[in-house]
């Protein structure tokens, strides 16, 4: 089980998007508290702005604990990392009293050039090192220790010499980071890669997991794409129960994409209870 260092267990929370701020904020909405638990929130949604979104997140984050998730800090990149934003985030964080902040371990751009795509990495001893080093600069600039979320991915390099979960423990051992979860982008890689679900799960260091994801995907038979559309499948919900069982972490519904009302957006997240007393019974 695992220990979460000394991030708390927010429950069962949400992803927030721009459509729902007037159903969460509402007067009406007083029941709301015993339901939703938290809220994600997409840290570059907030950064170089001000005015309207500021104006939503703050009265939100006064009600609800929150969490930074973010898209664009690179860390497998070559290119050197971005302080103006490391430090735009920090403030972010300051700001929101996030309970902690994560990313993707992915690269989005190489030589100035953002893709705005998370690419994979390819998982060497090399790219370990680099990628470690990275973390530890990120984490000495934000004072505190970052969480990073296992990417979907497509293929796999040839160049790779050992398997992601590997990848993912001994990045976290070194650089003393924590690891977000997603357990649909398992579900995805697993299927698309043609590997075993049940070793990539027995691989995992459950002591560093302070977060758990789960969404739905796309499946076009040949391949899984990694929508975050629409209702979660149940092997996913399963794979989240058993996550959770061994982790403890805070769970977090995506839907980004065909964003339904916030009822059925909330419907959806709360199928998980089911699914998480099933795994711990
Ligand atoms: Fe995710």
């Amino acid at each position: 089980v695992g220990n979460r260092f000394s991030y708390p267990d927010l429950g069962l929370g949400l992803g927030l998007r721009a459509n729902h701020y007037f159903d969460i904020l509402s007067p009406n909405r007083e029941s709301l508290n015993d339901d939703v638990q938290w809220f994600e929130i997409l840290s570059e949604n907030y950064m170089q702005t001000q005015g309207r979104p500021l104006y939503f997140l703050d009265q939100i984050c006064a009600r609800y604990p929150v969490a930074l998730h973010g898209v664009s800090m690179s860390i497998g990149s070559t290119d050197p990392l971005d302080i103006d934003y490391l430090v735009e985030l920090k403030a972010l964080q300051t700001r929101t009293g996030a309970k902690w902040v994560s990313d993707h371990l992915c690269f989005t751009g190489a030589q100035g050039r953002n893709t705005h795509d998370l690419l994979p990495m390819p998982y060497t001893e090399e790219s370990l090192v680099h990628v470690v080093s990275r973390i530890k600069q990120v984490q000495s600039v934000l004072g505190a220790r970052i969480a990073l979320e296992n990417p979907s991915t497509y293929l796999t390099f040839t160049s790779s010499t050992m398997p992601e979960w590997e990848f993912l423990r001994r990045m976290a051992d070194d650089a003393d980071c924590a690891l977000l979860l997603d357990v649909n982008n398992i579900y995805v890689s697993c299927t698309n890669n043609d590997i075993n679900c049940g070793d990539y799960m027995a691989g995992i260091p459950w002591e560093r997991v302070v977060q758990l994801h789960v969404s739905g995907h796309t499946n076009h038979g040949t391949h899984i794409i990694d929508s975050h559309i629409g209702p979660v499948i149940d092997p996913v919900w399963t794979l989240l129960g058993e996550a959770h069982a061994r982790s403890q972490a805070s769970v977090l519904l995506e839907w980004d994409a065909e964003i339904p009302s916030f009822d059925a957006t909330w419907a959806e997240a709360k199928r998980a209870r089911n699914f998480l007393a099933k795994a711990l019974a």
